[in-house]
């Protein structure tokens, strides 16, 4: 598994562990790691986004699984991330309907405006793009997943728009 050696502040805040405990409350106490996905995107947003192996070990620690129980699903989704990465990440669709729509182009044209590659964070750890499974929105292809929202039925006009909206603050992610 990939991961970053990056140090990472884990902040396990009390509002943090209420909305774990919340969580754990709907499952049987023997019975915490059903609890996994949902525990992990509330301690992934607590953390700039991104999840260390101290983090992923503490959400064992909390959760009483191995350490490898969350390395599996964390390294599995691609919604979880394993170094910090852009504040603005553009995860692309590159699934059959967004690619026969031009997902693979708009994916090109992005990285080039934002002078970066697929899978960097630009310079001044603004932006990512990514390329990921499809979102469930194929209807609307092609598409983007940014923060909680969709962008759909992109162009790239539309990218530029979005650029833009991201740089003047302007794009809420939840
Ligand atoms: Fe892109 Fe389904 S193929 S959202």
């Amino acid at each position: 598994m990939e991961v970053s050696h990056i140090k990472q502040e884990i902040n396990m805040t009390e509002a943090l562990m209420q909305r774990i405990n919340e969580l754990l409350s709907h499952y049987p106490a023997d019975k915490k790691k059903s609890a996994l996905l949902p525990v992990l995107h509330d301690v992934q947003d607590a953390h700039d986004n991104w999840l260390s192996i101290e983090l992923m070990d503490k959400v064992a620690e909390i959760l009483e699984i191995k350490p490898i129980e969350v390395y599996e699903v964390v390294s599995f989704y691609t919604m979880f991330n394993r170094r910090p990465i852009g504040k603005f990440m553009f995860e692309f669709c590159q699934t059959s309907s967004c690619c026969l729509r031009g997902a693979e182009n708009l994916i090109d044209y992005t990285c080039d405006k934002l002078g970066v590659k697929l899978g960097e964070t630009s310079a001044d750890g603004m932006f990512e793009v990514k390329a990921v499974e499809c979102l469930g929105a194929c209807g609307y292809a092609p598409m983007l997943q940014l923060g909680d929202f969709y962008k759909e039925n992109l162009t790239k006009e539309k990218i530029d728009q979005l650029i833009e909206d991201c740089k003047e603050g302007k794009i809420s992610l939840h």
